[in-house]
C-alpha cells in the first residue's frame, strides 16, 4: 500500500539516490518535492531536483522551492563534497517544468489539509528549516504529519561538519530544535545508522550492469561521492536510509532519546546531546546495514515502474 509523500531535500548525491529510490519503490506515492538550501543553494537544489524527476521519467511531479537559507545563521558550503552543480557533475537531463510558487512550508501545509490527518508522510533528507517554517506558521497543519523521517544528528558516532556535529542538523539548530519540540510523529536517523549502510565499487558497478536508469545514475553518483571524499573502501549512503527505513522499518532499531541541540556558534554547533529535560525524539540507532543496501540495489535494479496516468499533483 503506496503512502501519499512528500519529500524535502537538498539534493545533494546521496539525497539523488533517496529520491530515485523513493520513485521506484510502490511504497511512496510521491506528491511533491520540496527543497531547501543546505548542500548548495536553494535555485541549485530546486533545479536538481526537477532533474532528477525528469531522468525518472516523473516530470508530472511538481517541486516546489523552499527556505534560502537557515531560519537565524550562516549556512554551509558542501560543493566540495556534492561539486558545483549539486550532483557531482553526473548528467542529468533539464528538468521538464517550472518549480510551483514557493513557499515550501504553505504547500506542505495545504497538502496536509487536504488528506485525512496522518495519511501524508514527510522524508526530510536536508537541514530542517522548510518543516520548522511548518511548524511556525501553520501548526494546525503540521500536526496531521503521518510520519516525519528526518536524516540528520549523531549521537554516539562522531560528526561530519564538527567532532560532534552533523551536517543538516549543524546547518540550521534553530530549526531542528522547533522540530523536535513540536511532538511531532518523527523519526530521526543519525550519522549512528547511515554510516553503517555503505556502497562501495563493487556495488556501482552491480548497479551500473543492470542498466535501469535509476541504477546507472545512482552508480554514477556514488562513483561521484568517491571522487569528492578521496579514499576509503566505502560510502556512506545517508539520505537513502530515511526512504529504506520508511520501507522496512524491521531492518533498524529506535531508541527513545530525550534530545538536546547546541544552538551555540562553537566546533560543536549543532551537535545533539543527550537531556533529561529535552523533547524524546524516536531515534534510529542500529541497522542491518547489508540488508539495507541489498534493498536499496534490488529496488534501483528493477525495471522502472509505469508512470501514472494523472500527474502526481492533480491526485492529490
Ligand atoms: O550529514 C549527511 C547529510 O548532509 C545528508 O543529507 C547529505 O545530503 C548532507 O546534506
Ligand atoms: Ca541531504
Amino acid at each position: 500500500m503506496s503512502r501519499i509523500t512528500i519529500i524535502d531535500t537538498d539534493p545533494g548525491i546521496d539525497d539523488a539516490v533517496a529520491i530515485l529510490l523513493a520513485l521506484v519503490s510502490p511504497e511512496f506515492d510521491v506528491a511533491g518535492i520540496t527543497t531547501v538550501a543546505g548542500n548548495i543553494g536553494i535555485d541549485t537544489v530546486t533545479r536538481n531536483a526537477g532533474r532528477i524527476l525528469a531522468l525518472a521519467g516523473r516530470g508530472d511531479i511538481p517541486v516546489i522551492p523552499g527556505a534560502a537559507a537557515p531560519l537565524s545563521r550562516k549556512g554551509f558550503d558542501t560543493a566540495d563534497i556534492h561539486g558545483s552543480d549539486g550532483l557531482g557533475g553526473v548528467t542529468f537531463p533539464e528538468p521538464v517544468s517550472e518549480p510551483l510558487p514557493g513557499p515550501a512550508w504553505t504547500w506542505i501545509a495545504d497538502m496536509l489539509d487536504r488528506h485525512p490527518k496522518g495519511t501524508v508522510d514527510i522524508l526530510a533528507l536536508g537541514p530542517l528549516t522548510n518543516i520548522a517554517m511548518l511548524v511556525r506558521e501553520r501548526p494546525e497543519s503540521a500536526s496531521r504529519i503521518g510520519r516525519l523521517i528526518a536524516m540528520g544528528g549523531a549521537v554516539h558516532e562522531r560528526g561530519n561538519v564538527g567532532p560532534r556535529a552533523e551536517f543538516n542538523i549543524a546547518a540550521d539548530p534553530e530549526a531542528a530544535d522547533i522540530v523536535f519540540r513540536a511532538g511531532l510523529p518523527l523519526v530521526l536517523v543519525p550519522l549512528d545508522v547511515t554510516r553503517r549502510v555503505r556502497a562501495t565499487k563493487a556495488d556501482t558497478a552491480f548497479l551500473r550492469e543492470s542498466g535501469t536508469p535509476a541504477a546507472k545514475a545512482s552508480a554514477d553518483l556514488v562513483d561521484a561521492y568517491f571522487q569528492s571524499t578521496g579514499s576509503g573502501e566505502s560510502r556512506p549512503l545517508h539520505d537513502p536510509c530515511v526512504m529504506l527505513f520508511a520501507m522496512r522499518p524491521d531492518l533498524f532499531e529506535l531508541s527513545p532519546l530525550r534530545l538536546s541541540v547546541d544552538c551555540g556558534f562553537g566546533e560543536d554547533a549543532g551537535a545533539l546531546g543527550l537531556s533529561d529535560d529535552g523533547p524524546e525524539v524516536s531515534v534510529a540507532m542500529k541497522v542491518l546495514g547489508a540488508e539495507a543496501l541489498a534493498l536499496l540495489a534490488e529496488r534501483l535494479t528493477r525495471p522502472p515502474p509505469p508512470v501514472p496516468d494523472a500527474p502526481a499533483s492533480s491526485r492529490n
